[in-house]
This record gives structure tokens, sequence and C-alpha cells, in this order.
């Protein structure tokens, strides 16, 4: 038997012989497996934890088909199994069966069988790994490495199994990756969006599932809160209005700025810009006069500097705003190229706050770069760990950050740790 692909197919199941049973439940575990989802050979799997109240002889379980990859048919047999611990075992345990009750999907599902005893599972789900699918932007800059390193290495340290998936800067990869994550059936989803929007269907699917969602760096917009339970990350319009203070500092508010911008459409893109634009309304001679993005890579930052260079108003720049350290150092090399002296010639403010930036800083060619902190593998696996636990966890947390200019340079870069 073939049937299409489905989507949250709900399958409603009723298990009988619970007659011996009346009282709460601690439902442990239920396992849904559908072997013959081939040819991937994924299981679908969800776990359903949580207290349930078993009214007389009857206990009615959802079992929620989540995602399938399109134009993929699968088999259709599940076996399900189930694990209680029970508040008031009784004496003796009947054999339980699952009845496929209103399949929906109008064929028949496989009978199953269930173990039954009370506080069993408890040992064994102690034992049971914490299942966590990250989706990571990429590996565009310093910043991002030490950020990934972060993640996993904390993963490491606390035995989780982390489901690391790069998504190479492209939108695309991450929805799929956040898909693939839902058919794993993973515990929680954490993923750094690339950009903000066109992620509200994939996170409308994890929800469906009932996967919660943990944004870790940037932010996403959606239409309904609910899609994701907690961000974590900087508070990107400040690090930008830091920066223009920064410039306002070193210039004596006269600047002629060239901005290279993040990736477009990106969180701290957007919020940066917002920021140290709403700081530039205080100082009328301060005015960005060229702007594009330089995609947060160095190689970018350096070629969109060059061609800033070429600008027929070049001379007038003496400020460089870049909306990170990557980009900066490009931008750096693109001036020395150019026979510019960059930190002197042209001002240098950025973002980040990486190894080399302040390198860059000790030898002149940097003047500030405002933190951005990327080791967030600790708070994030906290608000994980609570997440999973279903216990209550703040809808934003914000990363505490500094500026360094370059006069800090040189006592702080033995101290800095990406
Ligand atoms: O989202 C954080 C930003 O992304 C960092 O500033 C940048 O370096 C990274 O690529």
């Amino acid at each position: 038997m073939h049937h299409e692909r489905q989507f949250c197919q709900s399958v409603r199941m009723d298990l009988y012989d619970l007659s011996a049973v009346n009282g709460p439940v601690h439902l442990s575990a239920v396992k849904v497996e559908t072997p013959s989802v081939a040819p991937h050979g994924q299981e679908n799997l969800r776990r359903h934890r949580g207290n349930y109240s078993v009214p007389k002889g009857n206990i009615e379980l959802f079992v929620e088909r989540s995602y399938f990859p399109p134009d993929e048919s699968y088999r259709l047999g599940f076996s399900v199994s189930v694990r209680f611990n029970l508040s008031n075992p009784p004496n003796t345990m009947k054999r339980l069966y699952v009845k496929p009750g209103r399949l929906s999907l109008g064929t028949v599902a496989v009978v199953c069988l269930v173990g039954l005893m009370a506080g069993r599972s408890t040992a064994e789900d102690a034992k049971k790994k914490l299942v966590v699918g990250f989706s990571q932007v990429g590996a565009e800059s310093q910043w991002r490495t030490a950020n990934t390193e972060s993640i996993k290495s904390e993963a490491a340290k606390r035995g989780i199994d982390l489901r690391f998936s790069d998504a190479q800067q492209k939108e695309e990869n991450q929805i799929k990756a956040i898909r693939s994550f839902i058919a794993q059936g993973v515990d929680v989803i954490a993923f750094s969006p690339v950009v903000e929007t066109g992620f509200e269907p994939v996170l409308q699917e994890a929800k469906k599932a009932g996967i919660p969602v943990v944004l870790s760096d940037r932010a996403v917009k959606v239409s309904d809160p609910s899609l994701y339970v907690s961000f974590i990350g900087s508070y990107f319009i400040e690090e930008g209005r830091r920066a223009a203070n920064e410039v306002a500092k070193l210039t004596g508010g006269k600047a002629k700025i060239a901005e290279l911008v993040g990736t477009v459409g990106s969180a701290p893109a957007i919020d940066r810009k917002k920021g140290f634009e709403e700081v530039l309304t205080k100082y009328p001679d301060m005015k960005i006069i060229m702007s594009q993005s330089g995609d947060f890579t160095r190689a970018k930052g350096k070629e969109v500097m060059e061609a800033f260079l070429k600008a027929p108003n070049a001379k007038d720049i003496n400020v460089l705003f870049a909306h990170n350290d990557d980009m900066a150092l490009g931008a750096i090399q693109a001036m020395e190229e150019a026979g510019i002296k960059p930190g002197t010639d042209i001002k240098i403010v950025s973002i980040d706050g990486v190894h080399g930036a302040f390198e860059a800083m000790k030898d002149g060619k940097l003047n500030v770069t405002v933190e951005c902190n990327p080791l967030l593998g600790p708070q994030l696996f906290d608000l994980i760990e609570k997440v999973a636990n279903k216990q209550e966890v703040p809808k934003r947390v914000v990363t505490q950050e500094g500026v360094y200019e370059q006069a800090q340079a040189a006592a702080e870069l033995p101290n800095r740790k990406y």
C-alpha cells in the first residue's frame, strides 16, 4: 500500500484494555515508527511526554505524523510502543492493543503492543540524549566560526546529540534543514536565521509537529510570535548606535561615511544600520555618502571597498563603517593596495571584536570595534535544556557586550577568546 506524502497527518488511535488503570498517568514515551519510510529509511518519531488523565478503561492518543519530503511515497505501517509510569499501577497488566481508530489515512496501521511496568521507563529516559537540530548561517566570518565552535563544544560537553547543518548563507538550505529536523523528530530546533523573513511556513510546520524552536544570534519577522519560544543574541540596534557614537568621537562630528552593509535582509544588517542612522540624526555634519552590502565576508568587503575608492567622490570618504570586522579587514587590504592609510586617512569603525580586528587596532589600521559576542553556546543550551524540560524561559535574552578602542587593543588582545 502506498500513500502520497502527508503533512502533519494526524492519526488518532485508541488504546484499549486500560480498564485496570484509572487515574493520572505520566506518559513518558510514545514512539511511533514507520519502518518502511524508504528510501531514506527515516523513521517518523515523535515523543509525547507529559501527564495524561486516563478516563476509565480508555486512553486516546493523538499521533501526529510530521513532515515527509515532497515527491515521496511511503508504505503505510506503524508500530507504536508506549511506556507509562503509573501513579497507581495495577497488580496485573493486560496486553494493550493500539487500534487504529478513525484513521484519516484510510488504510490499516499495524497493531502493536505495549510493555508496561511502573517506574521502569524513568531510568531509560534519564539516559536518553537530548536531540537538538541546529541550522547555522554558514562560515562567512571569524565571528561565525567562533559561534559554531562554541555551540558544538558546549553540546559535546553536555552530552547533547547535536544535528548541525551549515546553510552556506542560503535561506533555502536553512528551510530544508529545519524540515529535515522535523522529519527526524528532534526534541528542539535552534537556528540562526540568514535573513529575517520567509521562515513563517516552516516554523508553522515545526509548531504543528510540536517541536519548540529557539532563535540564536539573529531574529526572524513572523506574524505569530508563538512560532519560537525564545531568542538569544545581541542587541544589534545598540551596536549600530555605539558605532555611530564612536565615529562622532573620532571625527568631532564631521564625517563623510562609506558604509559596508552586512547580508541584505539579515537582522544585524537591518538593525545596525537603523541604530547607526538614528545617532546620525543628531550630527548634521555626519553623512553616509556610499553604502553597499559586503555580505559579511572579507572578500566582498574588499571588493566593495575597491569600488568605493573608484567612485568620483572617493576623496571625500574620511570614515568607513563596516557592519562586521571581516568586511573591515577586507576593506583595509583594499585601502592599502590603493595607497591609502587605513585608520589614519580613513578612520574605521566596525563590529564584532574578533582577534583579527584587535590585531589591526594594535597596528593602527582599525580604530574601533564594537563587541558582538559569538560565544553563545553555554547560554543557548541552558535555554534549550529548559525548553526541553518544559520550564519557563524568557522570550528574549540579550548578551552583554563592550566597545574597544585602539588604545586598549594591545592589553586586551591576550584576553580575547575569539
Ligand atoms: O549575526 C551576527 C553577525 O553575523 C556578525 O556580526 C557577523 O560577523 C556574522 O557573520
